[in-house]
Parts: C-alpha cells; sequence; structure tokens
C-alpha cells in the first residue's frame, strides 16, 4: 500500500490499475480513521478491486471557530489501519495541493435545497465545502464506486444529489453507522469528550430511538415530540443544535403521509457536536 501526495502521482497509479483492469473504488475520510472508516474500507473492497482512501482534512468545510486546528491529524496510525484491512493507495495531499491558489477565488460546488436547514443551517458554507472537495476528489481518482457513511446522513444526501446533478460517474454507496456498544456512533470527534460527557453522549441515540418509537406507534404531534426529546436532553446537559423528523428519501418535511421517515440530531456536550440520526417507517 502506497501513501501518495500529489494529484499527478494518484492519476497515474489509478491509471495503471485500470489498464491492469480493476474496478476502482474509493472513499473519502480527513483522517484519524477509527471502525466505522474501516467498514466503509471493507465494503469498498468488497465491491472494487482498487481502494483508494483519501486522507484530507478539508479547510474548506470548516467556518470560524470550528475545529479544523485541533481536528485529529494521525497519518501514521491511519496508514498502519488501512494496510491491516487490505486497502491499495492513500491519497493525502496537503491544502496546497488541492487549492494551490488559496480558496477564495476557487470554483465551489453547491447543492441547494438539500443543503439547507439541519447541519446547513448550524454550519453555514459547510456542505459547499464538503461537495467543491468531494467532486474534487472524484475527479482526481476517477472511482467506479465510493462509500460515505451514513452517520452524516445531509452529507451523503447532498453527495447523492452532486453525484447525479453533475453526471458524475461514480456509484454513491452509504453505509450504516458503526456503533459503541453503548450506541454512541463512533466519530473522530468524539476523542473530544471527556469521561463524564462520554457516558451521557449515548442518549442522544436513544432519544431517537424513543422519537421513532412515539411516531411508528400513531402520535404525529411531531413539534410536541421534539420538544419532549429536546427537554430530555437539555436536562442531561446537552445542548441540542437540532433535532428534527424528516422524510427519509429527500429530506423533506414530514406529512402523515409520509412512510420512511429519519429522524436527525445535532447536540453540544461541553464544546463537542454529536450528530446523529435513525431512519424508520411506519405503516
Ligand atoms: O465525512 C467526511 O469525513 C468529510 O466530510 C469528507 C466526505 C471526507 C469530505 O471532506
Amino acid at each position: 500500500m502506497n501513501t501518495l501526495h500529489t494529484i499527478a502521482q494518484v492519476r497515474a497509479a489509478v491509471s495503471r490499475a485500470r489498464q491492469e483492469g480493476k474496478r476502482i473504488g474509493m472513499v473519502p475520510t480527513m483522517g484519524n480513521l477509527h471502525a466505522g472508516h474501516i467498514a466503509l474500507v471493507e465494503k469498498a473492497l468488497q465491491r472494487t478491486d482498487y481502494v483508494v482512501v483519501s486522507i484530507f482534512v478539508n479547510p474548506m468545510q470548516f467556518g470560524p471557530g470550528e475545529d479544523l486546528d485541533s481536528y485529529p491529524r494521525t497519518l501514521a496510525e491511519d496508514q498502519k489501519r488501512l494496510l491491516e484491512v487490505g486497502a491499495h493507495l492513500v491519497f493525502a495531499p496537503s491544502a496546497s495541493e488541492m487549492y494551490p491558489e488559496g480558496m477564495d477565488g476557487h470554483t465551489r460546488v453547491s447543492v441547494p435545497v438539500v443543503s439547507e436547514g439541519l447541519c446547513g443551517a448550524s454550519r453555514p458554507g459547510h456542505f459547499e465545502g464538503v461537495a467543491t472537495v468531494v467532486s474534487k476528489l472524484l475527479n482526481i481518482v476517477g472511482p467506479d464506486v465510493a462509500v460515505f457513511g451514513q452517520k452524516d446522513y445531509q452529507q451523503l444526501a447532498v453527495i447523492r444529489k452532486m453525484a447525479q446533478d453533475l453526471c458524475l460517474p461514480v456509484k454513491i454507496m452509504g453505509h450504516p453507522t458503526i456503533r459503541a456498544e453503548d450506541g454512541l456512533a463512533l466519530s473522530s470527534r468524539n476523542g473530544y469528550l471527556n469521561a463524564e460527557q462520554r457516558a451521557v453522549a449515548p442518549l442522544l441515540q436513544r432519544t431517537l430511538q424513543q422519537i421513532a418509537a412515539q411516531v411508528t406507534s400513531g402520535r404525529t404531534d411531531y413539534a410536541q415530540i421534539i420538544n419532549e426529546a429536546s427537554q430530555q436532553l437539555s436536562a442531561a446537559g446537552m445542548r441540542p443544535d437540532y433535532l428534527d423528523l424528516r422524510d427519509a428519501s429527500n429530506l423533506s418535511q414530514v406529512n402523515d403521509q409520509t412512510r420512511d421517515l429519519v429522524v436527525l440530531a445535532a447536540a453540544y456536550l461541553g464544546t463537542t457536536r454529536l450528530i446523529d440520526n435513525l431512519e424508520f417507517s411506519r405503516s
């Protein structure tokens, strides 16, 4: 397994793999890999012959005051895990390789509607940064299949829509969230939690399960359900950023006819912002 840092090197390596008749898989990441990322790599390995994992903490998707500088950068450990799982190539570009003229005048990819609300409302410009870097990464590597985690549910919806609208010749696949035994969704940001906060954190997923149970049992007073759930999170010391029920297919608002739903949440524990979601159906 090689680690390459330039676009030209990666293009050359992928083109050699293609000439050998290999199907190309890709897993874009920001590094600090955990079992959730490894599951994405395993899925890509099952479906393709040559898997490229990108590791790039993309400055364009961080807002002012967010954790760009403190985001964990652990390339050596990441390389070890990727070697063990059987990835073929790591692409770890610098910011100047990705944005040689800086970000100010850079072309941006914006995906309206699906980027709005939820994380898009709390993190202005975030999904534009994600869509821009993911389209660059997909253009650099040219994979047949790219795999993303469903923990970032809105991100996955944005990337699917971008790939569809821009006619990118890639199959975008989601992978279910990998969780700790107590239900907490694995995330690089869990490392910011102290022991006390870590003990409270699983309440986020439990609260989403309670909301889903209430809706499937027939309650339709959605605002009240969400309000009660928010109070439960606040009482435990979390600061809910948003908590919302949406149509699972396109993240539009739910109505009484919506059958496939997703409940999504973001909440702060101290300064750490956790996100999670839960898909469910009702008859
Ligand atoms: O989910 C992430 O780690 C990032 O948002 C992604 C998709 C790698 C783009 O930087």
